[in-house]
């Protein structure tokens, strides 16, 4: 097993539950550290139902994470599958997110080991999943600092921009806009130019709202520019807050938890029953198996729905 890819809250509890499935199942179960560094590198620790202990509400990973750019390359796939077999890996578990999956599935194909792939990222951007583990702990800790910014932002009846992570994707913006009640949320999905946020922003101030937070994906484009750009056209008060990394760390929610408790033993559910490169997903609240393939390589649309909705009740 291994963490890889950008940490999410909750990977613990996803780490904790597989070493101890796996070990109530009648198997040997070892961590790789550093995430695909640490395989490459042969560094792995042995797990027991003991090592786990004290770890179910802590925020990262305690086998540690790396992003390994290697394992897009053959000579890494190669390395990765000989310290695979040296150690007598029989299936590998991945929690992580997109880019980890796809490292995985290159990785089966080179060493025919099966791989399952627990999903991990604050991103929430992978198909056949409702969600990821550290998805909601990420939507609430944004909601948290936005709470906090909405005082200054009615104090002083200013306009704030709270860029959010997301990467290329919005689902993180999506929600949390909502959550915050945001009065404007933008999304690389759905085009709204600067033009439009400052008809809407002068517009619901001359009905008498002096104050607005719009919350912005990071994949929009370059918030330090669209700040000014308001500014300029508006003549408000503007300003800027990247939550940056705060949003990765922290506690994860009970949901995260329990998310990443189901997910766990699923994988070793999913190793014990033949699966060979399959991803643990949640729909409609039962978790099921989804090819890992499918999961990186398909599009996954964001609910457009969610975004009328966010439009309605922020007029
Ligand atoms: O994939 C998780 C994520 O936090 C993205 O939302 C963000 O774009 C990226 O990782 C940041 O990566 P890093 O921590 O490597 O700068």
């Amino acid at each position: 097993m291994a963490t890889t890819g950008g940490d999410a809250p909750g990977m613990n509890a996803a780490v904790r539950s597989v070493v101890r499935s796996g070990i109530s199942m009648g198997l040997k179960v070892i961590g790789f550290t550093r995430g695909y560094a640490g395989i490459l590198a042969g560094e792995s620790i042995p797990l027991e139902k003991r090592s786990v202990g004290g770890i179910i509400h802590e925020g990262g990973t305690f086998l540690k994470t790396s992003r390994a750019d290697e394992m897009r390359s053959e000579e890494g796939l190669r390395r990765a599958s000989e310290v695979l077999k040296d150690k007598s890996v029989d299936g590998l578990v991945v929690i992580g997110g997109n880019g980890s999956f796809r490292a995985a599935c290159d990785l089966y194909e080179v060493s025919g080991i099966p791989v399952v792939g627990i999903p991990a990222t604050i991103d929430n951007d992978l198909a056949g999943t409702d969600t990821t583990i550290g998805f909601d702990t990420a939507v609430n800790t944004a909601l948290d600092a936005i709470d906090k910014i909405r005082d200054t932002a009615t104090s002083h009846e200013r306009v704030f921009v709270v860029e959010v992570m997301g990467r290329d994707r919005g689902f993180l913006a999506l929600e949390v806009g909502i959550g915050a009640g945001a009065e404007i949320i933008l999304v690389p999905e759905i085009e709204c130019d600067v033009g439009e946020v400052c008809g809407r922003l002068m517009e619901s101030h001359r009905k008498g709202k002096k104050s607005a937070i719009i919350v912005m994906a990071e994949g929009v484009g370059d918030c330090a520019e669209i700040t000014r750009a308001i500014r300029e056209s508006t003549g408000f008060e503007v300003r800027l807050a990247r939550l940056g990394h705060i949003q990765r760390g922290g506690r994860p929610t009970a949901y995260s938890r329990l998310l990443a408790c189901r997910m766990g033993a699923a994988s070793i559910d999913y190793l014990l029953a033949g699966e060979r490169k399959t991803m643990t997903g949640i729909q409609g609240g039962r978790i099921v198996p989804v090819d890992l393939e499918y999961a990186t390589e398909t599009y996954k649309p964001i609910d457009e729905n969610l975004y009328r909705l966010a439009v309605m009740l922020a007029t």
